[in-house]
């Protein structure tokens, strides 16, 4: 049996709204939740002695055609989430990125994400990658059109060079909730990726959860199309 080596790990973070309807909540009370999980999960990869990266996706490129006040009160518990655990990302050595257009984000949002992008540049537990306004379909776009500008050849590596990020192919792809789609989310990266559906929301998801789940990749076959 492999034990598989887990380096990145991508989650699709969702049910938040659900998890707020069953209790009669407000679904902002569920995103409000829901920022809690992210920083026990991001906590427990830090300490996690193979995960160098996660990442999270916080806001797709879909996610604007929810109501406004849904939208707003989402920027503003990013802005706040990222102010308070500016501390955590320190102690932990924690270095915090983003993937996806932040230009659509108001300049107050931008300069806090920059802020603790640039307080956090040189750690190195683990890289938070936060995929903000991101829409896989709409990198890959982004990527082509950079390689084509550079007058480069289209070819896997210059494309994937291109992306808004380095950072490497995804090992595990996680979705809380129990929907079982990727909703274009890192689809040049997750090409070998292994996939987990828990109907777990992601408000009552747990590093406890997560353990088990690691457990459950560590012991599959991952063959990256050979034999
Ligand atoms: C899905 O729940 C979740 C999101 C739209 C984004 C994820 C946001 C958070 C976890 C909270 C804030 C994040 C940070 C980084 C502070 P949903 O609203 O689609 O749930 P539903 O499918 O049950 O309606």
């Amino acid at each position: 049996m492999s034990k598989n080596r887990l380096e990145h790990l991508a989650i699709i973070m969702d049910g938040n709204g659900r998890w707020a309807k069953k209790r009669g909540l407000n679904r902002t009370k569920g995103h409000e939740a829901g920022a809690e999980v992210v920083r026990d999960i991001t906590k427990f990869c830090a300490l996690h002695d193979d995960i160098k990266t996660l990442t999270l996706y916080a806001f797709s490129t879909e996610n604007w055609k929810r109501p406004q006040m849904e939208v707003n009160f989402l920027m503003k518990l990013i802005k706040r989430y990222l102010k308070k655990e500016l501390p955590l990302y320190m102690e932990n050595n924690i270095k915090f990125d983003t993937i996806g257009d932040l230009s659509s984000f108001s300049k107050d949002l931008i300069d806090e994400i920059n802020r603790v992008k640039e307080a956090t540049k040189n750690n190195s537990a683990l890289t938070q990658i936060l995929a903000l306004n991101y829409g896989a379909q709409d990198e890959i776009v982004r990527a082509v059109n950079r390689v084509l500008k550079d007058n480069k050849e289209v070819t896997i590596e210059n494309i994937s060079n291109a992306l808004d990020t380095p950072y490497s192919s995804i090992d595990l792809l996680i979705r809380t909730s129990g929907e079982v789609r990727v909703s274009n989310f890192l689809l040049w990266q997750i090409a070998y990726s292994e996939f987990y559906f828990t109907k777990t929301l992601w408000p009552d998801f747990t590093s406890k959860e997560l353990e088990e789940i690691i457990q459950n990749y560590k012991n599959r076959e991952r063959r990256f199309g050979g034999i």
